[in-house]
């Protein structure tokens, strides 16, 4: 699952049971966020961007544990990445909760890692919560494959801000911001807003083809092409596979998915697209399943935030204990 995918990028190996266990346990033991940042949240007008309140969030839990930033030691380092590991998840779900105008809540420790998550996002004050299966198991997924993608604008962010030893958060916080583009992962959302723009037009795929073909139109199939997968991203079949079981269990028939395979069809067999090799994204089919879930739209590059998260920590721990210098790019003029 998530959490022994986050465990494997960042150790190295996947954990044996024991391992697991502790790991588990050493992250509950950090699962509280100080109250003081609830008035940090509540600065924040409902109509901000949830990214930008992820990477304030995330670099004002600096302050509250100050001690995260010395990592001189593999044991300090440990405790701040099972305490970013515990926090984040509290930080992601306040941060959406806060723009639904549903009441700040703490996670279950009774519970696992994703579903905790999924619990913090969606309990309703006056409601049971239920679990439902295919939807954490499509949610797990989901953050699996957004674990960890070599050197993106990202991790690399993550990377060189580490490489001031700014400390853990403050470098999460920069690659939040970096994630946040409508390049990167903040693709997902401006799928959805397209696949919706093309809804409300009419539903004329052809005619949106048409305009990511054309070069005086600055318009482009959000969720196509890759700078490094140039013959399918096999993220976007998962993806687009966990879509159809989201949907068809819990009964959703969206008019958005069909205009999304439709595209995929267009774009699969038309030359612009074979020859420039641009194919779906990973981004491509998720935000149909957050979606689904009832995730509001600004908040999907936030769910990729927290997908990320463990391989970001694990880049940066790599950067850290091998001793690298600090990040100075070349500038060619
Ligand atoms: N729609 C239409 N045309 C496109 C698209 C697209 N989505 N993507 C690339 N092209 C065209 C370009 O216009 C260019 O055409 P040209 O050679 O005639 O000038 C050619 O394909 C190559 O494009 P580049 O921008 O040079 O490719 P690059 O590898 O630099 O960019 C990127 C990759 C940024 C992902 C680009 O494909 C894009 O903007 N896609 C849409 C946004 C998106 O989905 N981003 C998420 C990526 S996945 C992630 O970050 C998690």
């Amino acid at each position: 699952d998530f959490l022994e995918v986050a465990y494997l990028l960042i150790f190295g190996e996947l954990p044996n049971k024991e391992q697991l266990e502790k790991f588990d346990q050493d992250i509950k033991a950090e699962s509280h966020v100080d109250e003081e940042m609830k008035k940090i949240l509540d600065g924040f007008p409902k109509s901000a961007h949830p990214m930008g309140v992820l990477s304030s969030l995330t670099s004002a839990l600096v302050a509250f544990n100050p001690t995260s930033v010395d990592v001189s030691s593999e044991e300090a380092m440990y405790r701040s990445i099972v305490r970013i590991l515990a926090k984040f998840p509290v930080l992601v779900a306040w941060t959406m909760r806060k723009k639904m105008g549903l009441p700040l809540d703490y996670g279950d420790d009774s519970l696992g890692y994703v579903e905790n998550i999924h619990k913090m996002m969606f309990k309703r004050p006056n409601k049971e919560y239920t679990k439902n299966k295919v939807v954490i198991d499509a949610l797990d997924k989901l953050l699996i494959l957004h674990a960890d993608h070599e050197q993106n604008c990202s991790t690399s962010t993550v990377r060189i801000v580490g490489s001031s030893h700014a400390g853990l958060f403050a470098s999460l916080s920069a690659g939040i911001s970096a994630l946040w583009g409508p390049l990167h992962g903040g693709a997902n959302q401006a799928v959805l807003e397209m696949l919706q723009a093309i809804q409300e037009d009419g539903g004329d795929t052809k005619k949106y083809m048409a305009k990511a073909k054309d070069k005086n139109d600055p318009f482009r199939l959000m969720g196509f092409g890759h700078r490094v997968y140039k013959n399918f991203d096999p993220r976007a079949r998962i993806i687009k596979k966990a879509a159809d079981e989201v949907l068809g269990d819990l009964g959703i028939e969206d008019p958005i998915l069909e205009i999304a395979k439709g595209l995929e069809k267009e774009a699969l067999e038309d030359d612009y697209f074979v020859k420039r090799k641009l194919y779906p994204n990973v981004d491509f089919y998720s935000g149909i399943i957050y979606r689904a879930m009832g995730i509001p739209v600004d908040m999907f590059t936030v769910m990729f935030a927290l997908g990320r998260l463990p391989g970001w920590i694990a880049q940066w721990r790599e950067m850290r204990l091998r001793k690298e210098p600090i990040g100075r790019p070349r500038q060619v003029y």
